[in-house]
């Protein structure tokens, strides 16, 4: 299960620094849709180790890569055959090496995803319980059930894969097995030892390659209620993160992560773990950032809120609420290989623009950590016209369960040229670029001071220098005008003014950053429809 090159326990190198984490603006590659360096028109270990001056120039502190293990693709690689291997489409163990000591030699740490919930059908374990009928051993590694009804014809319990359909698939032998996601993923049981043990030393492996920290990918799912009883209602994923199910935020899981928390307490240089949990209140989801737990976890309730001063301040609120709590970080996320682009989401066109922009200062504004997903920084709208014959996201092709249309986020990036690929890579590219990306470019953006590329090297460029930003203490409302919000960090102001129209108020102190233009008279800003500005005071 291990590539040619073993990995050899090395120092860990960017200079430590304590809680470095606890403000860190986390940059996600997704590495299939970044660059390209090979020309198969998907993007490669190799394509990120060769572009990561551009994340170190844009003032990111840490890259988060998505799965680039040994997998079938089932599920852009959330599918994992072999933990410790580096898929060849992805390139070979030593190319991850090399990034990351690239990475650290620039300064910046390096999180890569780890998927513990369920493995890839390919894997070895699954196979063999397949392979080894009714009385394998590795049966109990996953959760194989006998069916229901008087021939076992109909699925053990009424739980539903997130996907759509039913979470259960019927075996050759009459066994059902599983899968909160793909059929090609399922669970596994992390009742047994061997699941614990095994993660372990894959965390040991990537830790030892010199990891600074690992995603856990369905971190809210490893543990299901006990005899998995039937929850009794109908389209299940919509309830994800609104209600506990029996299959999600269980209590169990929180042992778990405790003691990865100590595993990775065992290494030099503040390694991290960050959760991808959907839990139904920010309190709930707080319990995953005890101190003895995980040191993040994305903040899924800021990245749903509508544009709405009331409502973002609320989840703002309850956010730095139930984070102080516990002692951690809030972390800040507006877009994720999941979910609609934010300049999408919020109206789309200029209007979309303009509100991606602000909400980019926000977000850089407010106490703790930030989350990035790679073409933000360059304002990228959704693709919203794909041809069905090249999208790949599984749910697309099962229906009833999540949209499905998770391909118009992971469209590769560009990077520079008229014309796609737009310096994405030597050849093509795996999902088609639309015509007009040739302005959104890299290339085309650097150095116009009104691009929103700019605006984010501005912004991340600040953020270090004041130190009231990040993690430097405490968020404190202004007064404001309906529709606007305002707060004072230490020597900083914050304004967004989320209406459309413009708004005016009294000049908070001197303008650092604004993402739209400013017109200034008589001790009055009057700040354009959904702009924000950062002030020195
Ligand atoms: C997470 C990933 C998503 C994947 C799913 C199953 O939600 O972000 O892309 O499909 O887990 O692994």
């Amino acid at each position: 299960m291990t590539q040619e090159l073993a990995p050899i326990r090395r120092d860990h190198s960017p200079a430590v620094s304590s809680d470095w984490w606890r403000d860190a603006v986390i940059y996600q590659v997704y590495v299939r849709s970044f660059a390209d360096s090979d020309g198969d028109g998907i993007g490669d270990l190799r394509g990120v180790r060769d572009r990561l001056p551009h994340l170190a120039g844009l003032g990111v502190d840490a890259v988060w890569l998505t799965p680039f293990y040994a997998s079938p693709q089932a599920d852009g690689g959330y599918d994992v055959a072999d933990y410790r291997a580096v898929d060849p489409l992805f390139g070979v163990l030593a190319d991850a090496d090399d990034l990351v000591r690239e990475a650290h030699r620039l300064g910046l740490r390096v999180i890569v995803d780890i998927v513990p919930n369920h493995t890839s059908d390919r894997h070895p374990w699954f196979r063999a319980a397949l392979d080894g009928g009714p009385d394998a051993p590795e049966r109990a590694l996953y959760h194989f059930r006998p069916g229901r009804g008087p021939d076992g014809a109909l699925p053990p319990n009424d739980w539903e894969s997130v996907f759509g359909g039913p979470a259960w698939t019927r075996t050759g032998d009459g066994a059902w097995y599983l899968h909160l996601f793909a059929p090609e993923q399922p669970d596994l049981n992390w009742e047994q030892p061997a699941v614990r043990e095994e993660f372990d030393s894959v965390f040991r492996f990537w830790l030892d390659l010199g990891v600074d920290g690992f995603r856990i990918d369905v971190a809210h799912g490893m543990v299901k209620a006990a005899g998995l009883p039937d929850i009794g209602l109908r389209e299940q994923a919509k309830l994800i993160g609104a209600q506990v199910l029996p299959f999600f935020d269980q209590d169990g899981v929180h042992e778990i992560h405790r003691a990865w928390r100590r595993l990775l307490d065992g290494y030099d240089g503040q390694r991290i773990g960050v959760a991808e949990a959907w839990a139904p209140t920010a309190e709930r989801l707080a319990l995953y950032v005890r101190p003895d737990e995980l040191h993040q976890a994305f903040n899924f309730q800021f990245l749903t809120c509508a544009w709405d001063a009331g409502a973002m301040r609320r989840v703002i609120d309850g956010s730095l609420a139930a984070t102080g709590s516990v002692g951690a970080p809030t972390t800040w996320v507006l877009s994720n290989h999941d979910v609609v682009r934010h300049t999408t989401r919020y109206g789309g066109g200029e209007r979309g623009l303009r509100r991606a922009r602000a909400a980019a200062l926000l977000t850089l504004a407010l106490p703790g950590s930030a989350y990035l997903y790679q073409g933000e920084e360059l304002g990228l709208p959704e693709v919203t016209e794909l041809p069905d014959a090249v999208r790949q996201d599984p749910a697309f092709f099962r229906g009833d369960g999540q949209d499905g249309l998770r391909d118009g986020c992971r469209v590769p990036i560009p990077w520079s040229g008229t014309s796609p690929p737009y310096g994405f890579g030597p050849g093509g590219s795996w999902l088609p670029q639309p015509p007009a990306w040739a302005g959104l470019s890299v290339a085309a953006q650097t150095g116009d001071p009104r691009s929103t590329l700019e605006l984010y090297r501005s912004a991340l460029a600040l953020r270090k220098e004041l130190p009231g930003l990040g993690d430097g203490g405490a968020l404190e409302w202004l007064a404001a005008p309906a529709g606007v919000l305002a707060f004072a960090r230490p020597g900083v102001v914050c304004t967004l003014n989320t209406l459309d129209t413009e708004a005016e108020l009294p000049v908070p102190g001197r303008p650092l950053l604004s993402s739209a233009a400013l017109e200034f008279g008589g001790g009055t800003v009057r700040i354009p429809g959904a702009a924000c500005v950062w002030w020195a005071v």
